[in-house]
């Protein structure tokens, strides 16, 4: 067998302004070849052809499944066309790497997940954050315990647009940092409370608060817009120890780690005003030296060892799945006014494994809060 007969045959379906990126990178990437793009716009085919000379190109997706030499698929599309596109491609037998949110509801993504199991395939989703090595830097500090108890979280992701015109700014902006919370709290929020507004006169929603109420009584909070001139991608995370920031438009400083907080005196004695003690810890301002790699390749090189070991994606079905439903009980709490909305993850395990074992399936090892 050739070196080139080893490469891993991808199609990306979607190169708009994120798709290309995909095809600049698995183009790089040694152990895979851009078999086909697909767009159903022509100009976007004749940009690809004008920056990688050479490479297949077709507006027509069956076309592009029907071609031997295409093992895997990337589905850059907009979010609405996200189940359409992805179940085309399973249903075709290709490993499948579906850009955030996978679908745009619950039931969708849990009948993609039902799907790739059944062809064998590897379906990932592209939480591209979870590849960031600030956001990995991030989950060290709280998994080397520095930080201390985690008391709440929050992250900022603002700018002028772009806005889109098939989903609102909460989820088009808002998986990324659902994602990134749940990973580093490594569970999933037991509620929601969230409001938005048309700022822009838009039918959809262009700003978003978003709190979110993990177990442990941690609060996690969002602000997206498409309205902000200033453009921030910020996340914190407070802890009695510590207080991490991650900024992804410091390339100096990505990651910087605040040695202060507060905790309550151990022996809680009340001071002559009728409050409680507590400890101020004071220290140094780091910045933690961070790998430089880019997020989408390290992503891309993710799905590729996926697909060569069989090994599970960390942003598998499941976990684009467990975004999505967030993203629901979003929805529900801001046609509410911010109303809680609570979010039953296991009964929706329960009825997959109920649906997956009446259809012949083998049930999968499902994730709960974090847990298998
Ligand atoms: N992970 C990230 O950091 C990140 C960043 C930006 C965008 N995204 C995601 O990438 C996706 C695409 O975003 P974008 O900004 O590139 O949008 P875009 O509108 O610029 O590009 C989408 C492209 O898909 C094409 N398309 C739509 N339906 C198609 C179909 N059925 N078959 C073939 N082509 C089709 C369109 O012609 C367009 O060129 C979205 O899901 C978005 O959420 C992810």
């Amino acid at each position: 067998m050739t070196a080139e007969a080893k490469k891993i045959g991808v199609a990306i379906i979607g190169s708009g302004y994120w798709g290309i990126n995909y095809v600049r990178v698995f183009n790089e990437l040694p152990n895979a070849r851009v078999a086909a793009v697909c767009d159903a716009r022509q100009e976007r085919l004749d940009e690809v052809q004008r920056r990688f000379p050479g490479l297949t190109v077709s507006p027509d997706l069956d076309e592009v499944l029907q071609m031997p030499e295409v093992d895997a698929a990337v589905i850059c599309t907009g979010a609405t066309s996200h189940y359409a596109v992805a179940s085309r491609c399973l249903e075709a037998g290709k490993h499948l790497l579906v850009e955030k949110p996978m679908a745009t509801t619950v039931p969708d993504s849990l009948k993609l997940i039902g799907l790739a199991e059944k062809q064998g395939v590897i379906l990932m989703v592209g939480h591209t954050f979870l590849y960031n090595p600030g956001v990995r830097k991030v989950k060290e500090y709280i998994a080397e315990d520095k930080m201390g108890r985690i008391y709440y979280l929050y992250s900022r992701r603002t700018n002028l647009g772009p806005i889109r015109y098939d989903v609102n700014s909460i989820w088009d902006l808002a998986p990324h940092d659902i994602s990134i919370f749940n990973y580093l709290m490594d569970s999933t929020p037991l509620w929601v409370s969230a409001v938005g507004s048309n700022i822009l006169a838009n039918s959809r929603e262009d700003v978003g608060f978003v709190t979110l109420g993990y177990p442990g009584n941690v609060l996690g909070n969002i602000h997206v817009s498409w309205a902000d001139p200033n453009k921030v991608r910020e996340l914190v995370v407070v802890g009695s120890n510590q207080r991490v920031v991650f900024d992804d438009l410091n390339a100096l400083e990505r990651v910087k780690i605040y040695q202060k907080g507060v905790t309550p005196s151990a022996d809680k004695e009340a001071s002559s005003f009728g409050e409680f003690q507590f400890l101020i810890r004071d220290g140094d301002i780091l910045s933690p030296r961070v790998e430089i790699s880019e997020p989408l390749k390290n992503q891309c090189n993710h799905f590729l060892e996926c697909i060569t070991t069989g090994s599970q994606p960390l942003t598998d079905g499941w976990n684009g799945l467990e975004v999505v439903q967030v993203l629901q009980a979003i929805d529900r709490s801001v046609a509410q006014n911010g109303a809680p909305v609570f979010i039953d993850h296991e009964s929706l395990r329960i009825s997959y494994d109920i649906q997956a074992s009446s259809n012949g399936h083998h049930t999968h090892p499902v994730k709960v809060n974090g847990h298998a």
